[in-house]
């Protein structure tokens, strides 16, 4: 390469290290670590020294990442809420699934704390006094947003003129809304499956007839399980099967008749 176009540009080495230097403003090392404020994140769990047991970290960060996920899970639910109001289903369909693919995980990671043993968990347990997942604020945000994310839907609904049912019938018509419809019993299917797995996992863990942490029985898990958020578009199939089924009825009465 010749000089004179060398000449006024600075070596590659220094040139790297410019591109590598933090220029974000905060604590932290690097532009990673103060965008991520890692330093922070990563404070808060126990030092090892004040863990009552070894596996408490786990419990913590499987504990912190769940809160994460569904604060994730619930913010793009509550911006599909939005994009159904405006009529935008293709949109909404898009966040929904981002929003599972938070929520998954979460369902996931429970599986990982079914890996303690119910000795073990009871030394953790002595250490979080009333803590109950029942005031879980990712959770609570997920329940609080579902009636006004199915809110959204049937006032779509209602704004087309046509019942749940009629939807179905003629799916291919409103395919759209149809989609959106599915992608809310997939969300009321995600909740259920949460709730069957953490049941499970608290079965396994402190069993199925004891007091949790606030001193509820252990059994508003199960009742909590069987609830469903959408009713509605769930019994639109017994109406559907009805429908169908006097249907065949009625025509194998035609039949007869013949
Ligand atoms: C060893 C692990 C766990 C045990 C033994 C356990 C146990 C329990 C128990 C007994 C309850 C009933 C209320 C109470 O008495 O506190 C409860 C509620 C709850 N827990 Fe857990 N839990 C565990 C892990 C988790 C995790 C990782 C999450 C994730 C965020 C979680 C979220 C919840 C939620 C959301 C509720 C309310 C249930 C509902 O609305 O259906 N729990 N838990």
């Amino acid at each position: 390469m010749n000089q004179t176009k060398r000449k006024g540009r600075r070596p590659l080495v220094a040139q790297n290290r410019e591109m590598t230097e933090p220029v974000l403003p905060g604590p932290g090392a690097t532009d990673y670590e103060r965008y991520l404020r890692t330093d922070e994140l990563l404070s808060l769990q126990k030092r090892p020294e004040e863990r009552s047991h070894p596996d408490e970290l786990m419990f913590q960060i499987v504990h912190q990442s769940s809160e994460l996920l569904l604060k994730g899970a619930a913010n793009e639910l509550d911006c599909a809420r939005e994009a159904i109001s405006e009529g935008d289903y293709v949109r909404a369909v898009k966040l929904m699934d981002r929003a599972f693919r938070m929520f998954d995980p979460a369902i996931d990671l429970l599986h990982v704390l079914g890996t303690l043993t119910p000795y073990e968990y009871h030394i953790i347990r002595a250490g979080l006094g009333h803590g109950s997942g029942l005031d879980s604020p990712g959770f609570i945000a997920l329940l609080h947003l579902a009636p006004r994310l199915g809110q959204a839907f049937f006032d779509q609904l209602d704004n087309t003129g046509i019942t749940v049912e009629e939807m179905y019938r003629r799916n291919r018509e409103f395919i759209a809304l149809h989609e959106v419809a599915e992608k809310l019993l997939d969300f009321d299917e995600r909740v259920q499956l949460f709730r069957f797995h953490h049941m499970k996992l608290a079965h396994r863990i402190i069993g199925a007839d004891v007091l949790g942490t606030t001193g509820r029985s252990v059994d508003i898990l199960r009742q909590r399980q069987e609830h469903v958020l959408y009713k509605e578009l769930w019994e639109a199939r017994n109406e559907i099967t009805g429908i169908v089924n006097a249907r065949s009825k009625m025509e194998e009465q035609g039949h007869g008749r013949n």
